[in-house]
C-alpha cells in the first residue's frame, strides 16, 4: 500500500511538471531536463530577462489582502524616445509559469516586448508562489499554510490586488491578458463588480473557464488516479520540480522510461510552432512552483465539469460558503460592456473547443475570436510566428477600441 502510494506520488512529480509547461518538445530534447538543477537567475526579472534585451524596466511590489507580497515589473518601450505612456496592460500568467513567460523568445516574437514597443504600458504579474514573488508579511514558505490557496485566491487577492494596484498608480482603467490558468483568473475576477471597473479590455489566449472536455490523456489519467489527493494525503502542500527531490524524480523518469515528448502533446496537445532548440533557456525559468491545493481545485474542475469554488466537501463547505456545494463564478455577471478577445486553438487538449464554446455561450457579450486550427497550448505564447498570427490579431483589437491614438 505504502509502496504503490509512493509509485503514484513519483509519477504525479514528474507529470504535474509538464503540466501546461513548456518543458520538453520532444525526446532527444529531453537531456535538458538536467537544465532543471541550473540554479534560476536569483537578479530580479528585470534585470535578468527584461533589460538585456534593452527595454526599460522596473520592479514593484505589493501586498495581497491575505498577506502574500506580489512582485510587478513595468516595462516600457525600446526605443528609449521619450514619450507619454499609452494606457497600461497587465500581463498574468499560466501555471507553472510566471512573468518571465511573457519574454522567453526575441523581442519581436514575445508578446511583453511587442507590447511595449507598441506604446503600451506594460505590467507583468507574478503569482504568489512563483519565484518573482516575494513571500508572504508573516508565513514561511516552508509552512504549510503558505501552500493554502488555489487558483480561487490566485484570481480574488492576486489579480485583484494586481489591477488595483495598477491602477491607483496610472490612474486609469487596465487592459488585462492572460494565457490558461491566467484566463481562469480573469474569467473569475471579472464576475467582481468592484475588479472589472477597473478594467478596459480583456485578451484571452486558451480561454478557460470550463474543463470538463479536456482531451488531454495524460491529464484524464492522473484524474481518475486521485494524483492531487493522494499528493495532498502525503502532505505534499508545494508543488516545485526545482527541488532536488523533483529533479531528482524527473531525472530517473525520464532516463529512457518514458517518451517525454509523447507526453508534452498528451498533456497540452500537438503545438506546431514551438521552438524546440529554445527548450534549454526556457528551462532555466520554468516550471514555477505552485500548491498542491491548486492542483486539486483544478481536478476538481475536470472532474466536475463546473467553474466553481474551491470544493471542501460539503461539511466544510457548509462552514466556509453556508452552502453544501461550493459557490460558482457565474459568466452571466461579466459586464456586456466588457470588451473581450480571444485566441483559441484546434489541437489545444486543455483549453478544448468545446469547453470554449460553453465559456461562449455563458458569456453575455460576443467576444472577437480568432481560431487556428493548428495551434497547440503552448504555441499561443511561445509559437515561433506567433506575432502574425495571434498577436497582430490582439493588437488590432486593442487599438480598435480607440483607448489612445499612440498603439
Ligand atoms: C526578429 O529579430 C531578430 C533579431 O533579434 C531578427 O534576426 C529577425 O529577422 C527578426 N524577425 C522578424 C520577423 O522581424
Ligand atoms: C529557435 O531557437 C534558436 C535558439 O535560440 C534560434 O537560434 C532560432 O532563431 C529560433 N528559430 C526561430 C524560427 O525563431
Amino acid at each position: 500500500m505504502e509502496f504503490s502510494a509512493t509509485v503514484i506520488a513519483v509519477t504525479g512529480f514528474l507529470v504535474i511538471s509538464f503540466l501546461l509547461s513548456t518543458a520538453v518538445g520532444s525526446t532527444e530534447d529531453f537531456i535538458a531536463v538536467s537544465n532543471l538543477r541550473r540554479k534560476s537567475p536569483t537578479a530580479s526579472l528585470c534585470a535578468s530577462v527584461i533589460e538585456p534585451s534593452g527595454f526599460p524596466c522596473s520592479e514593484h511590489i505589493t501586498h495581497t489582502k491575505d498577506g502574500y507580497v506580489l512582485g510587478l515589473q513595468r516595462v516600457s518601450s525600446s526605443s528609449g524616445a521619450v514619450q507619454p505612456r499609452g494606457p497600461p496592460v497587465l500581463l498574468i500568467h499560466g501555471l507553472f509559469m510566471a512573468g518571465d513567460a511573457w519574454f522567453m523568445d526575441s523581442p519581436n516574437q514575445s508578446l511583453g516586448f511587442i507590447l511595449a514597443d507598441h506604446g503600451f504600458d506594460v505590467w507583468v504579474g507574478n503569482v504568489r508562489g512563483t519565484r518573482w514573488s516575494h513571500g508572504h508579511v508573516s508565513l514561511s514558505e516552508k509552512d504549510k499554510k503558505f501552500w493554502d490557496w488555489s487558483w480561487q485566491e490566485l484570481a480574488l487577492y492576486d489579480l485583484g490586488e494586481m489591477i488595483r494596484y495598477i491602477y491607483s498608480v496610472t490612474n486609469s482603467k487596465v487592459f488585462v491578458v492572460g494565457h490558461s490558468q491566467g484566463t481562469i483568473m480573469s474569467l473569475a475576477a471579472f464576475t467582481q463588480p468592484d475588479l472589472v471597473k477597473m478594467v478596459e479590455a480583456a485578451a484571452l489566449l486558451c480561454p478557460i473557464s470550463y474543463l470538463g472536455h479536456i482531451t488531454a490523456q495524460f491529464v484524464l489519467r492522473l484524474v481518475k488516479l486521485h494524483l492531487d489527493e493522494v499528493i495532498l494525503a502525503m502532505g505534499i502542500h508545494e508543488l516545485n520540480f526545482k527541488s532536488n527531490l523533483g529533479t531528482r524524480i524527473m531525472d530517473i523518469m525520464c532516463d529512457g522510461h518514458v517518451e517525454c515528448g509523447d507526453l508534452l502533446t498528451s498533456i497540452t496537445g500537438k503545438n506546431c510552432c514551438f521552438n524546440n532548440s529554445r527548450i534549454d533557456s526556457y528551462l532555466e525559468f520554468e516550471p514555477h512552483p505552485t500548491s498542491s491545493k491548486n492542483l486539486h481545485h483544478l481536478f476538481q474542475m475536470i472532474r466536475k465539469g463546473t467553474f466553481a469554488m474551491y470544493d471542501y466537501g460539503m461539511w466544510k463547505n457548509m462552514r466556509y460558503y453556508s452552502q453544501l456545494e461550493p459557490p460558482v463564478f457565474e459568466l452571466s455577471s461579466i459586464p456586456s460592456s466588457l470588451p473581450i478577445w480571444m485566441g483559441y486553438g484546434g489541437n489545444d487538449a486543455l483549453a478544448d473547443v468545446s469547453d470554449v464554446k460553453h465559456t461562449l455561450k455563458e458569456l453575455p457579450s460576443k467576444p472577437n475570436l480568432l481560431y487556428l486550427d493548428n495551434y497547440g497550448h503552448i504555441d499561443f505564447l511561445l509559437s515561433v510566428k506567433s506575432k502574425e498570427d495571434v498577436y497582430d490579431s490582439m493588437l488590432a483589437f486593442f487599438s480598435s477600441l480607440g483607448r489612445s491614438s499612440s498603439y
